[in-house]
């Protein structure tokens, strides 16, 4: 865990608003969950999965209730689903920290961010590839280039159950080759053997049957469309069909974005797919669910691998320089600000060449002078920290005018 300070953090802020606003204009609504939820609703991510069994922060509470600390917002949002029962298709957009007792390495955190959308109440193909698209155009916006999506269709329930077993068999006959973490890996889900990165494994994985061989028609078809729309819109992708996500409530659509700059092992910034029994699972309406999560975190790395989407500046527009008791700098400031203007000054009676070096630290364009005879005089000197011209003598009335015309001229 750690701090996000100045200027990543107004970064932070920016990437939120980046993909509020483009999924804003595709309707989705925020939502904001809890960070704590009874444990039971995040169990529902599959008994099989390191999230559910190694990486929860769980505890009981000063009520003897079980509770955790979210891993993810996907559960978080069904149960909110089911609890609220808003009109469906019921479209919703997320963001905040979720914690992951991980082994922490670059672009893996125990508290990390995540933006996020989900749609639930719906099958229709279409909101997968709406989905997707999202997805893709916001990485668009942030300026990101190396990036590849991933898709998958992991089939209804009893394809993914058949391919499961079929899988299970499989290795099962190859168990020798594989390296120990998989022999263990086999034991609770033969699907995550398939994620394995360990190069003894990657011949046996190379020859493992595929899903696409167990979807039945309906999956076939649904998953037909899926790439057919998004070949429509131009949203470009590879076909990976053993794309298996770490979350256990997958059925259908899978898919991952992965950044080209990013190491292998830690490359993927977002992803998502259908989980069409989550919100039956969590007691509620037999209703389907698709969506995606992106990580803040790795995201942004890739962005500084690419030098696009930097922290924005944070210098101010103008500094006041006050050589008296600091009044005039407070009452400057203050009209300077109503006015819009980003406005420093200096504390504690600093000399005129104190606060001229910290004028020109704070990245300022102007400075604005107030000394003896500009006191006196009900004047103030504009000063272009930029450039040699000679400095403005304006009247304090017109001070703030003229300080945004000249802003706004820049
Ligand atoms: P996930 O694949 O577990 O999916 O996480 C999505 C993204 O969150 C990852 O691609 C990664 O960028 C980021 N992430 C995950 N764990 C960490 C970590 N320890 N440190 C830094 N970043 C991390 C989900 O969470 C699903 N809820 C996605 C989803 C939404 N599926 C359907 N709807």
């Amino acid at each position: 865990m750690r701090d996000i300070t100045a200027p990543e953090s107004f970064r932070w802020r920016r990437f939120v608003d980046v993909f509020e606003h483009t999924v804003g204009l595709a309707g989705y609504d925020l939502v904001i969950p809890p960070l704590l939820e009874d444990i039971g609703v995040f169990t529902r991510l599959g008994e099989a999965t390191d999230v559910v069994t190694k990486e929860m922060y769980d505890f009981v509470d000063k009520g003897e209730r079980h509770v955790a600390l979210r891993p993810e917002q996907t559960a978080s949002i069904c149960r909110s689903f089911v609890e609220h029962r808003p009109t469906t298709p019921f479209k919703a957009w997320y963001a905040g920290p979720n914690f992951r007792y991980e082994k922490p390495q670059r672009g893996r955190y125990r508290q990390f961010d995540q933006v996020g959308i989900e749609v639930l109440g719906s099958l229709d193909p279409y909101i997968d590839i709406e989905v997707i698209q999202l997805g893709w155009t916001f990485f668009a916006a942030l300026g990101l280039c190396d990036v590849e999506l991933a898709i998958n269709s992991l089939g209804t329930p009893d394809d993914r159950s058949r391919y499961v077993a079929a899988l299970h068999d499989y290795f099962e006959s190859r168990y020798s080759d594989l390296s120990p973490e998989s022999q263990q890996t086999l034991l609770r889900n033969p699907l995550r053997v398939l994620d394995s990165k360990r190069s003894q494994d990657a011949p046996v994985i190379a020859e493992a049957p595929l899903i696409n061989s167990y979807w039945c028609s309906e999956a076939a078809e649904h998953f037909e469309v899926v790439c057919e729309g998004l070949d429509a819109v131009g949203v470009p992708y590879t076909l990976d069909l053993k794309l298996v996500r770490g979350l256990d409530y997958y059925r259908g659509t899978t898919f991952e974005y992965r950044g080209g700059t990013l190491d292998s092992a830690q490359n993927a910034l977002g992803g998502g797919g259908r989980y069409d029994g989550l919100v039956a699972d969590l007691g509620g309406p037999d209703t389907p669910g698709v969506g995606f999560a992106i990580g803040l975190d790795r995201t942004l790395l890739a962005c500084d691998d690419e030098n696009v989407f930097a922290a924005p500046s944070q210098n101010a527009d103008v500094f006041v320089v006050d050589v008296g008791d600091g009044s005039d700098a407070l009452s400057v400031c203050t009209e300077l600000r109503a006015g819009g203007i980003r406005a420093e000054r200096s504390w504690d009676q600093r000399s005129m060449k104190a606060q001229m070096k910290a004028a020109n630290r704070s990245g300022a364009r102007f400075a604005v002078l107030i000394g003896e005879s500009e006191r006196e005089a009900g004047t103030a000197l504009i000063r272009d920290l930029r450039s040699d011209e000679e400095q403005l003598s304006v009247t304090r009335a017109d001070l703030p005018g003229t300080l945004i015309s000249r802003l706004s001229s820049l």
